[in-house]
This record gives structure tokens, sequence and C-alpha cells, in this order.
């Protein structure tokens, strides 16, 4: 950071500001990754200024010709930065009077960092959307793939973490990817209202200048305007709003994480992450660790504290702006940044997943899976679902005893627990009859499973 040069808002200050309490309050350090929104919005409320007389064109022009060049200088590295300048704000505002004089000075007429900062922080995190979507639908598309190419895999579905039913693979990756399609439509809900201009509010009563706020809303791209000024500098559900999204977002990537670390553990072993996706253990020669998804089941839980921190930053915040408002910008750029990291990792880690079918099949052969089966063929037979449930239970106590699977055992044996069973049973009790069988909308039959990915990609309008 440059040595201090002259405070823009310190006239009314008789001393000067202690040294660490400068560095203490200043913001400058995490808000510059906003400069180029800040440029925008300034270039918008000159364009404005001149447009109702308070500036005049060439006073407009050499304005937007100074922001140009602090943002070539910013962009190529060659902008200094200074703590005593406080925020990005005031260091662009600092420097474009030290580049264009007097001039310079006009630019903060009728607006006051207060509504300056809610405009940057929207329209930053506006702009951060547009790629969380687009790898969201990355992610999006890697897991219809990996559904197509398994839509006839099968594995045994667990509730309880016990073996339940066989359902197939492309089945279970169409849950992940319903979650998916909620959190893109919380997305888009949530960014609806990030899209609102507070700028005219000014420092929270408006100005006396004759601005024309829907002017600088449409040169920023805005969709609407924040209508009442108390509410337009000092409203930050926006940001909470998308904190939300992103803890929701990142509890389905950790569930699925879960998943996949226990599908990748020896015990299991159904997939295979992918040398690139894990790592070794320094001690431990035969390690493949499942570091991306142990590590984003971790990253969720910085996403929740942000979530916590932005909450409880404005629970006591009376109208209208407070400082305590600057506290707003590291969570949000740290739940941004993590969720970015987050999807691309996962849209790529899921580009390289592979499956072991064989150990998914034998554990779904294991578990008595087909047991429901079962019970419904025999519903279909005549038998009361709450009887055949009974017989089901004691035949795969009997299977237990003697280590047989059901479609296992001979059909005397299976006619010992209930004389409505004929040799069509061995239908039903074989997978691939499980899973074609539940064949309905949702269920997890092959085609069904197709369709779901016919419908998915026909929604899509990325
Ligand atoms: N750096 C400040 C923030 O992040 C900008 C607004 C400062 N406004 C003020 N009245 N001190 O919120």
């Amino acid at each position: 950071m440059a040595a201090p040069k002259k405070k823009l808002s310190s006239a009314r200050l008789t001393q000067p500001t202690n040294a660490f309490v400068e560095e203490f309050t200043a913001s400058v350090q995490f808000d510059q990754r906003m400069y180029n929104q800040d440029i925008q919005g300034s270039i918008a409320h000159a364009t404005m200024l001149a447009s109702v007389d308070v500036l005049t064109n060439d006073e407009r022009d050499q304005i937007i010709a100074g922001l140009e060049t602090i943002r070539t200088e910013i962009d190529n590295d060659e902008f200094e930065w200074s703590i005593a300048q406080e925020d990005v704000h005031m260091n662009i505002e600092a420097r474009l009077i030290a580049l264009i004089g007097d001039v310079g000075k006009k630019l903060h007429t009728g607006r006051s960092r207060n509504d300056q900062v809610a405009t940057d922080v929207r329209l930053y995190l506006r702009d951060m959307i547009a790629p969380i979507k687009s790898e969201l639908h990355r992610l999006q598309d890697a897991l219809l793939m990996v559904a197509e190419r398994e839509a006839d895999t099968i594995l045994p579905g667990f509730t309880h973490l016990q073996v339940a039913q066989p359902i197939t693979f492309g089945h279970h990756m169409m849950a992940w990817y319903e979650m998916l399609v909620r959190d893109t439509e919380r997305l888009e809900d949530c960014a609806k209202r990030v899209n609102s201009s507070p700028l005219g509010a000014a420092a929270l009563a408006g100005t006396t200048f004759p601005i024309n706020r829907e002017m600088t809303a449409e040169l920023l791209g805005f969709d609407r305007i924040c209508l009442n000024s108390l509410d337009a500098v000092s409203d930050r559900d926006f940001a909470i709003e998308f904190n939300s999204f992103a803890s929701i977002l990142m509890m389905h990537l950790s569930r699925f994480s879960e998943e996949l670390i226990i599908w990748s553990s020896a015990q299991f072993n159904f997939v295979d992450l992918g040398d690139s996706f894990c790592t070794g253990s320094s001690i431990m020669p035969q390690k493949k660790n499942p570091d991306v998804p142990e590590l984003i089941r971790g990253k969720t839980s910085r996403v929740y504290g942000n979530m916590f921190n932005l909450f409880t930053l404005m629970k006591n915040q009376p109208l209208a702006y407070n400082k305590d408002n600057q506290e707003d910008k590291e969570p949000l750029f740290d739940t941004i940044d993590t969720l970015l990291g987050s999807l691309r990792v996962y849209a790529d880690m899921m580009g390289a997943i592979t499956v072991k079918p064989e150990n998914m099949r034998n554990a779904a052969l294991r578990g008595y899976a087909t047991a429901t089966d079962l019970a419904d063929y025999l519903v279909r037979k005549g038998v009361a679902f709450r009887d055949a449930h009974e017989v089901v239970g004691l035949s795969v106590a009997y299977g237990i005893k003697h280590n047989q699977d059901l479609s296992e055992m001979s059909l005397e044996t299976l006619q010992s627990f209930s004389d409505h069973i004929t040799d069509d049973v061995f239908d039903v009790l074989t997978l691939e009859g499980s899973v074609a069988a539940r064949d309905h909308l949702g269920g997890t039959a092959p085609n069904q499973v197709r369709s779901a990915i016919r419908y998915a990609k026909s929604q899509r309008n990325d």
C-alpha cells in the first residue's frame, strides 16, 4: 500500500486518524475487487448528471476518460491502492482528481458512498451469478451424461444405509440432478432481487439535485429501482438470499460428496473417482483418498458460516446505513469464491467418474433387495399386502440362516412359505426385473430414467 495521501472526507476532523484506526476501518484490501463495478457506476452517474445539466458534457467526458484511464491502470496492476483512502470508492475518486484536476471533484455530486457501495455490491454479485450459473449447468450436464451412460446399471438403493431395493445408477444421478434444478431456480429467483438499483438514494434521504434514477438504472442494466432511499442504502437481503441459495446448494454437494466417499471406500467399491481427483497419503502407500468430495463437505461449513455472519451482521442495524455493512463483503465474496471453485471441481470430477457395475450388482444381490418385489408378486396373486409382508419376512429369515438370496432359493423352498408362489416368481426376483417393474413417472426403470433425461434436456434454457 502506498503512503497516505490527503483524505477526501476529513475537513471536519481536526486530528488525523490514528494510524491503526485508519487501517482497521479501511476496506480497500478486500473491496478493490469491485473496481470495475465502481467505475461502471460512476460512468453511469456522470452520464446522468450531464443529462440533467448538473455537469456539462465536457466535464462528463473528462470524468469518463479519467475513469477509463483508471480502469486500465488497475487492469494492468499499475494502480497504487492506498489504505489512507479507505476503500475502493475513495481510492478511485482520489486518483480521478489527481488525473483530471478539479473537474474530478464534481463526480460525487448527488451521490454518497452509501448508495455507491450498495450499487457496486449488487453489480458485482450480478456479474458473478452468470459464471456460477454456467458452472451449475456444467455440473448438470456431467450428471446427465453419467445418467445416460449408466441408465441400465444396477446398484442397491439404500434407506437407513441398509440395502433397500435395487435402483439404477442413472436414476440416482437424476436425483442429484433434480436438486440442482431447484438450486438453479433459487438462483434465478434471487438474481431478480439482486438486480435492483440503489443509485440515487445518496446518503439515505435522496438528493436535492434533479437526478434521473431510471436513467442510471437503465445504463447499468438494472431491471428496477430500489423504491425507498432508506431501504436502498441499508438493504442487504439480496446478499443473504444469495448466501441462502449457496448454503442449500453446498448442502446438496456435501450430500453427494458423502455418497462418493462411501462409494469409493474399499468396503463399497462402487465408483472410481479418478486419480486426478484423489491424493495419496504421506505415510500409507496404499491410500487413494477422496480429498475433493471431503473438501467440498468441509467447505460447506464455510458457506454456512458466511450465512450466519451476514444474518447476524444485519439483525441489530437501525436504518439506514451503518458502518457494520462494510463487513458484508468478505463473507459474500468468500461464498462466491467457494461456490465457483466447488462447482467447477465437481463438474470436472463427475465428468471423469467411472462406476464398477459388477461390485454394485453383487452388493444388490446380497441384501435381499428384491424382497418387496416378492411381496408385490404375492399381492398380485391375491394375498393381502400385510400377509405378503409376513411371508417374505420369513423367507428372508430363512435366507439369512442358509446364506441364500431369494433368487437363489429353489421353487420348493419358496413354496414352503406360500402356496401362491409358482415358477414365474423368478422373473420378479431378478434385479433387472425389479428395476424394470418400477416403470412409472419418477420410477427407477431404465426407460423412465431415459425419459427423465429427455425431459431434463427439454427444460434447459441456458
Ligand atoms: N467502505 C464502505 C462500505 O463498505 C463504503 C461506504 C462508506 N460509507 C460511510 N458512510 N462511511 O460500506
